[in-house]
């Protein structure tokens, strides 16, 4: 009884998300005391495990097949250790994120002196997107950005990424998806049929794992038609 009660003010909890949540409530985390030598130390430890080819992303695997994409542009970078990844893999990285504080983490942790091809932008995906002009076939990624927004902002940014992106292009989303559609509030898993409906023009190839204890997967690349 207490469990289904719990369940229910759950899923209505979705209900009162905002458009920014995701952002303040990262941000807050982001400005605590500490959390710069925690958060270097953890992406650190992410680069020495190569958690950029971990099963929700494999971005070495997805480059290897495309060999041609020079450029990579990442989506809600946290504090950096994703773009950092990827950069000695491609000529450019575009790595971008609302929060300053997370901003200041990543670059006091990945300085241009080693990482001279990392460009960091401040600013909402919705708001970031739309100024972007590339030329070449470009890799989208995404570490767990999307399921923490609503569906209209998912969608939104599904839209503009597929609006940016070049032809040959490819995304690799570590994203939640599921055999059914739920929502609570931060947390949004989406089946399929969702994701292909959010992005018409690309080719899924949901290969993600399912989450140990969880009833979703995490992760899945697209080709774009
Ligand atoms: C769970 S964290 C993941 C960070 C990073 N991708 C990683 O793998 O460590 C989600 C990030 O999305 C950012 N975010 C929230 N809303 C966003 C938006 N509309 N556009 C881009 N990033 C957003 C948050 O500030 C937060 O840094």
């Amino acid at each position: 009884m207490k469990q289904k009660i719990i369940n229910t003010l759950k899923i209505m909890s979705a209900f009162f998300q905002s458009s920014t949540d995701s952002f303040q409530r990262h941000n807050g985390q982001y400005e605590a005391p500490g959390k710069f030598e925690r958060d270097r130390d953890a992406g650190y430890d992410n680069l020495k495990k190569d958690l950029l080819n971990a099963p929700p992303l494999r971005i070495r695997n997805l480059l290897a097949l495309h060999p041609q994409i020079k450029t990579a542009v990442d989506v809600g970078s946290g504090t950096g250790w994703g773009a950092a990844a990827i950069s000695p893999l491609v000529d450019t990285v575009l790595a971008f994120e609302p929060s300053a504080a997370a901003l200041d983490i990543s670059k006091r942790a990945y300085p241009t002196g080693i990482y001279p091809n990392i460009t960091w932008i401040q600013g909402f995906a919705e708001e970031v997107l739309p100024t972007l002009h590339l030329p070449t076939p470009t890799i989208f990624f995404t570490g767990c950005v999307l399921s923490h927004l609503r569906d209209k902002e998912a969608l939104l940014i599904c839209r503009l990424i597929d609006e940016t992106a070049p032809a040959g292009s490819v995304i690799s989303f570590a994203e939640a998806w599921g055999e059914r559609t739920w929502h609570q509030i931060m947390w949004h898993i989406r089946t399929k049929g969702w994701w292909e409906k959010a992005l018409p023009n690309w080719t899924l190839d949901f290969h993600g794992d399912f989450e140990p204890g969880q009833d979703f997967h995490m992760g899945f690349w697209g080709t774009k038609k």
